[in-house]
């Protein structure tokens, strides 16, 4: 497998197996990962036969400086996962080399799909995403970028950047990876010490009461409103917002879930890390 660090050699890369008129499937990515990310190495492979995967952790998408320090740095590991899961590339960019000391950002309105949940819980995290996600597609080039539907509203999101900006683009939907246990994987649950990991559960167990109400046709706001109650009560928990939602537009949905393409999501503090969870409403 080949690391680069430059766009230069990456482009030159990219260049010489499109020649050889190879497929290139690109991972975004900001490093700690693990088989949550390795199953989106492993999906590229079967659809690609160059898969990039870049490993970055972008400032400009975090809401606080201790957030941004206390991100997992675990470059070495990364390289030997994103190669055994079929990665052909590693691009592992400088600050410098992405941002060129240019960290003004633009405001980004797509509407309800930027405004709401994540977008009004972490206010500024999607302009940061999509400023740095729109540097990776231009430097790579890619015929297909894979992401995880964990960050459903960051997938539809991107979806609409590659619709507007980037003709041919293929974006593709990879399924949220769980712990053994149910927990989302996520680089942030290293941060959840002692009872707290098991505390994380409770997302868990909140969306799959939220799916199990939908396919029983059962009172979806009653519920929604019985699990915020039930929050409150919760003393090392505090719920951001749980609802149901087309996840193409995010707009809050009730019924007719089978009409749309339906997802419980969720946000949550436990401990003081913030998690996020969600699952797809699969109704007859
Ligand atoms: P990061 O959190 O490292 O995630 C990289 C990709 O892995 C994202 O598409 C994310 O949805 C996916 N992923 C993470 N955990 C997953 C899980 N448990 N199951 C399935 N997929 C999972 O998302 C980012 O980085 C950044 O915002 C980025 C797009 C790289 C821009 O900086």
């Amino acid at each position: 497998m080949n690391r680069c660090e430059t766009i230069d050699a990456l482009r030159g890369h990219v260049k010489t197996v499109r020649a050889e008129g190879k497929k290139v499937g690109f991972i975004p990515t900001m490093g700690a990962l693990h088989p949550g990310h390795a199953s989106l190495i492993t999906k590229a492979r079967e659809m690609c036969e160059e898969v990039v995967v870049s490993i970055f952790v972008n400032p400009t998408q975090f809401n606080s400086r201790e957030d941004f320090e206390a991100y997992p740095l675990t470059l070495n590991e990364d390289i030997s996962v994103a190669q055994k899961s079929g990665a052909a590339l590693v691009f592992t960019p400088s600050l410098d080399e992405l941002y060129a000391g240019d960290f003004a950002l633009e405001t980004l309105d797509y509407g309800l799909l930027t405004s709401r949940y994540e977008g009004q819980s972490r206010l500024g995290h999607f302009d940061g995403v999509v400023a740095v996600v729109r540097k990776l597609f231009s430097a790579v080039d890619p015929d297909m970028a894979f992401f995880g539907e964990k960050d459903l509203q960051q997938l539809a999101i991107i979806r609409r950047l590659a619709r507007e900006e980037f003709n041919g683009l293929e974006v593709i939907a990879c399924p949220l990876v769980r712990e053994d246990d149910g927990l989302a994987m996520s680089s942030r649950n290293v941060r959840l010490s002692g009872r707290y990991r098991q505390d994380a559960l409770a997302l868990f167990h909140w969306v799959n009461r939220v799916k199990k109400a939908a396919e029983t046709k059962a009172d979806i706001s009653g519920l929604l409103q019985t699990i915020s109650g039930e929050a409150e009560l919760m003393k090392h928990i505090e719920l951001e917002y749980i609802d149901v939602v087309n996840a193409e537009t995010f707009e809050p949905l009730r019924s007719r879930f089978e009409r749309y393409n339906a997802f419980v999501i969720v946000a949550a503090r436990v401990g003081g890390v913030r998690l996020i969870d969600n699952c797809r409403l699969a109704c007859s």
